[in-house]
């Protein structure tokens, strides 16, 4: 019996023995539970995994997140979104061989990607998006070789992708956008022939999608590589991914032309190629693809006409080819594109007409088509889009009037802008309406007639803007809680302005432009200490009265212009504490009294445009006053105007961009016109030397003073010196020979003066004529008539600091020189025409990534 148990024994010993084996040695329950507590002790906050506990070990399979197997052992683990954070250095990978899923996106995971991951060899699905992971992609991850599905999306990986991965031939969902991911993309990523789903976008990659990449995907449904860093052609070859649905390769460096091959892509519900320096014209054979929702081409180099088989999209909903060189006309059959929500064929060179068949898309909520040069009338149907937000026609050359039914039927018409075209009639009352409307824009037309009053129950109103236009009569009450600018400058208003513009209790007004216009009365009081308008701007009307004094609680002030009308004030002393003004514009009123106001300590520390030219001013020159011309030139400072709007729905996607659009434009006008003009007054005294160091002026004019002593010899300091008119004042002495070394001084009159002496010879003080100097009847040399006699003066030499005294002192005064042309006029146009709808445009572009989102994620 003993020799017959024995062997049986043995046999038995053996199969519990080898059914045990690899459960004991290599990944028993209890060393699951044991490895996984133990990293769980390493976490900042385990709180949300509780149940993982030494004490519980006979629980495992139901702990938080963990499924097992039906042998007892962990299969997967799935942590979504539980505020994890650690590192995964601790995690005991050896101990899960049977691991087929791990998945803990949306925590706090830091530290890299442990090497150990390696020994989880079953992984089908690895995630660890939405973490905090650094350092590279573990180039051993080729040992997953049974990986499906890998999403590191959103971490901060920033290696180069290893050309491991490329062996992980099961792949078919890899996605690793939203790291530092940087070099090429490897070649061995050809051999991922099972890949369907692949994302790449926002890392700083590089190279060129080598066509090889593109012959084996043939099961790729989405390809998604925008803002990821490539460049070169689109190779043809992208074909042959048939089974393609998405395509989006915005915001790359491509260029060369859309191949022609797209048109094959007839799965393709998106196709992205936006935001690249593509060139050529769009392929025809992109009609072929009948199943496109969306086609979004902007911002390319792409010409030629829009390919009349783009009508035969017939589900396309959204479509955008704005920012290209697109010429010809608007395909008529476009009508067939019922489905279009969105349209935007903007900033291209299209011309003729809209065609009468948009009136069909009664989908449409956005319609672009600014920036071209299409003509013809608005249809009546135009009027009949009834879901429309945005219409933008701005910059064509539309004419006729503006349909009389127009926002009687569009409830949520929230961005209107027809500016910049040939309007012409009488503002359509219907548009009274339109509640949902935010921003108006129908400046630079021919329209006129009044403004209804009902306008100004237009209660969502953000920005409106009238300008340039024949608009007469009084100015509807814009007084809304949301108005934040109002420009209705360059019209035939009139009357009083309205008080509750100025009362800033709950309105927020920024900008109040109503320049060149004819309003009468006085400034109202300001009531109310939530001011925050930067840029009042009243030049040009018949203002009168005095500064109300409540302006000095718009701190935020950078544009104050009561140019041009018949205020009757002296200056007011709080205007140099303004802690943001740049453009200050007094000319032309009559304004008396000397400006020695009491110091701040930096008075008008931001100043560029000084404009107090034309009034009573009189006493010493405030030379005080201009101390940020010193600054400006020592640091270079290139501060722009700062408009950036705290207001609603644009603010935080918008801000950066508006500021840096508003700065290129403040380059030319703040920049390049530092000024000052303090002509036409009646200031005495003499010019001190500090002048000197107003380094970064561009025009000073001091002309028809009373001003006396010598032109200061340290305006040769002022280097960047454009314009400097000096003339019908008492100034003696001799022309300093400095003046001849600005380079860039083009413009100058000392005319009318008592100066003497020789004319500075140079180079550039040769191009200035006579008139320059008339009225001075001591100068001598070229260019003015009279001879120098060598023997009366000194040697050339010694003119420097010499004090010339022993000059004649006849008063000569002959009438009025030259004006001076300011420079002040040109750039200050290009700022007041900058168009509000501008950065309302780069919203959309905010939107499109918005929309392109949701439409990826549904
Ligand atoms: C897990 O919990 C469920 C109830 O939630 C229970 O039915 C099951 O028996 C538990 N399994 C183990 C292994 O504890
Ligand atoms: C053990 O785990 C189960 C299942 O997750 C849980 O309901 C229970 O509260 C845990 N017990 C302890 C003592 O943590
Ligand atoms: C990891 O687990 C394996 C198998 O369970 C074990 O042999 C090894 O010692 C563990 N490593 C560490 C560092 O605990
Ligand atoms: C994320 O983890 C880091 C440590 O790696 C920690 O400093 C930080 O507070 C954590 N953040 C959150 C939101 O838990
Ligand atoms: C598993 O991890 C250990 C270190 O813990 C390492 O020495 C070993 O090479 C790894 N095995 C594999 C297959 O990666
Ligand atoms: C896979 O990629 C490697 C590395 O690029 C390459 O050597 C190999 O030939 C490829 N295999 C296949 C089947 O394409
Ligand atoms: C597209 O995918 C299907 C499976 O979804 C597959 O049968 C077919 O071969 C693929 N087409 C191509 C061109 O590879
Ligand atoms: C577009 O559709 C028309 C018929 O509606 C057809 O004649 C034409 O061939 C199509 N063009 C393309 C490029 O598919
Ligand atoms: C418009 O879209 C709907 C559903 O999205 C679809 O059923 C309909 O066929 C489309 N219209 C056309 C003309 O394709
Ligand atoms: C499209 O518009 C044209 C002209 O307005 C009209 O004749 C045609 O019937 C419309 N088609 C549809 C489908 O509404
Ligand atoms: C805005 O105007 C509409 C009608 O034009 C009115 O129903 C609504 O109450 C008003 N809202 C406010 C905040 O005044």
């Amino acid at each position: 019996m003993g020799t017959f148990n024995k062997p049986l024994l043995l046999v038995l010993f053996l199969v519990v023995f080898i059914s045990i084996l690899p459960l004991n040695i290599v990944s028993s329950p209890t060393t699951q539970g044991e490895a996984l507590v133990k990293w769980k002790d390493t976490l900042f906050d385990s709180s949300p995994l509780n149940s993982w506990s030494l004490n519980n070990l006979s629980n495992l399979c139901n702990w938080t997140g963990i499924t097992c197997n039906t042998e007892g052992t962990v299969s997967k683990l799935q942590i979504y979104d539980q505020g994890i954070s650690g590192t995964l250095a601790h995690f005991n990978f050896s101990s899960f061989p049977s691991l087929t899923s791990l998945a803990m996106s949306y925590n706090n995971l830091s530290g890299s990607i442990p090497v150990d991951i390696g020994n989880a060899t079953q992984l089908q699905r690895l995630d660890l998006s939405f973490n905090n992971l650094d350092g590279n992609i573990p180039s051993f991850i080729d040992q997953l070789t049974e990986l499906q599905q890998l999403d590191l999306s959103f971490n901060n990986l920033n290696s180069s992708i290893p050309p491991e991965l490329g062996l992980c031939t099961k792949l078919n969902a890899l996605n690793l956008s939203g790291n530092s991911l940087t070099g090429p993309l490897p070649y061995s990523f050809s051999n991922l022939t099972r890949i369907s789903e692949l994302s790449l976008y926002e890392n700083h990659l590089s190279g060129e999608l080598s066509p090889q990449l593109f012959t084996k995907w043939t099961e790729l449904t989405s390809l998604d590589m925008r803002y990821s860093g490539f460049s070169g052609n689109i190779p043809s070859e992208i074909g042959m991914l048939r089974n393609l649905t998405s395509l989006d390769l915005t915001g790359n460096d491509l260029e060369g032309t859309i191949p022609k091959e797209i048109g094959n892509l007839n799965q393709l519900q998106i196709l992205y190629l936006s935001e690249n320096h593509l060139e050529g014209s769009i392929p025809a054979t992109i009609g072929n693809l009948a199943k496109l929702e969306s086609l979004f081409l902007y911002n390319n180099n792409l010409s030629g006409t829009i390919p009349p088989e783009v009508s035969n999209l017939t589900l396309l909903e959204y479509l955008d080819l704005g920012n290209n060189q697109l010429t010809g006309t608007i395909p008529h059959d476009i009508g067939r594109l019922i489905n279009l929500t969105y349209l935007d064929l903007s900033n291209n060179q299209l011309n003729g007409i809209i065609p009468l068949e948009i009136g069909n898309f009664t989908l449409l909520q956005y319609l672009q088509l600014e920036n071209n040069q299409l003509v013809g009338e608005l249809h009546d149907s135009i009027s009949h889009l009834t879901m429309l937000r945005k219409l933008g026609l701005s910059f064509n050359r539309f004419s006729g009037s503006i349909p009389t039914d127009f926002g009687k039927y569009t409830p949520n018409l929230s961005h209107m802008n027809l500016s910049g075209n040939n309007f012409s009639g009488e503002f359509p009352q219907t548009l009274c309406k339109a509640t949902s409307l935010q921003v108006l824009d129908l400046s630079s037309n021919e329209l006129n007639g009044s403004l209804p009053g009902c306008l100004g129950n237009l209660n969502k109103t953000i920005v409106v803007n009238l300008s340039k236009n024949k608009f007469k009569g009084t100015m509807p009450m814009f007084c809304t809680t949301n108005i934040a600018i109002l420009d209705l400058s360059s019209n035939m208003l009139s009357g009083a302005l309205p008080r509750c513009l100025f009362t800033y209790t709950n309105i927020k007004l920024i900008i109040l432009d109503l320049h060149d216009n004819q309003f009468q009365g006085t400034i109202p009081q300001i009531i109310g200490n939530s001011c925050e308008l930067t840029t009042f701007n009243i030049n040009n009307n018949h203002i009168e009265g005095s500064i109300p004094l409540g302006l000095a609680n718009c701190k935020l002030l950078q544009i104050l212009d009561l140019g041009n009308n018949k205020i009757k004030d002296s200056f007011p002393s709080w205007l140099p504490t303004l802690p943001q003004l740049q453009i200050l514009v007094l000319r032309s009123n009559r304004f008396h009294g000397n400006l020695s106001v009491k110091m701040t300590e930096r008075p008008f520390s931001k100043l560029r445009i000084m404009d107090l030219s034309h009034n009573q001013f009189s006493g010493n020159l405030p030379i005080n006053f201009f101390d940020n011309f010193k600054l400006m030139a020592n640091s270079d400072r290139r501060v722009g105007i700062n408009t950036s709007f705290t207001i609603g729905l644009y603010y935080e996607a918008s801000t950066s961009l508006v500021v840096k659009g508003m700065e290129l434009e403040v380059k030319k006008i703040l920049y390049i016109y530092t000024s000052i003009d303090l002509s036409s007054n009646e200031f005495t005294g003499e010019v001190s030397e500090v002048i000197g160091e107003f380094k970064s002026l561009r025009l000073l004019n001091l002309s028809h003073n009373s001003l006396t002593g010598h032109i200061p010899s340290s305006l040769g300091n002022m280097s960047l010196l454009e314009s400097l008119d000096f003339s019908s004042n008492r100034m003696t002495g001799m022309i300093p020979r400095q003046l001849s070394t600005l380079e860039f001084l083009s413009t100058l009159n000392l005319s009318t003066n008592n100066l003497s002496g020789e004319i500075p010879q140079g180079r550039h003080f040769d191009t200035f004529t006579k008139d320059s100097f008339l009225g001075n009847l001591a100068l001598c040399g070229a260019p003015v008539t009279k001879k120098c006699k060598d023997d009366e003066f000194p040697p050339r030499e010694a003119d420097d600091d010499v004090d010339y005294i022993w000059f004649d002192w006849k008063m000569i005064l002959i009438g009025y020189g030259i004006g001076l042309v300011c420079g002040l006029s040109t750039g200050y146009i290009v700022f007041t025409t900058l168009k509000p709808w501008w950065f309302v445009s780069i919203i959309e572009r905010a939107q499109h990534k918005l929309i392109r989102r949701l439409m990826m994620n549904t």
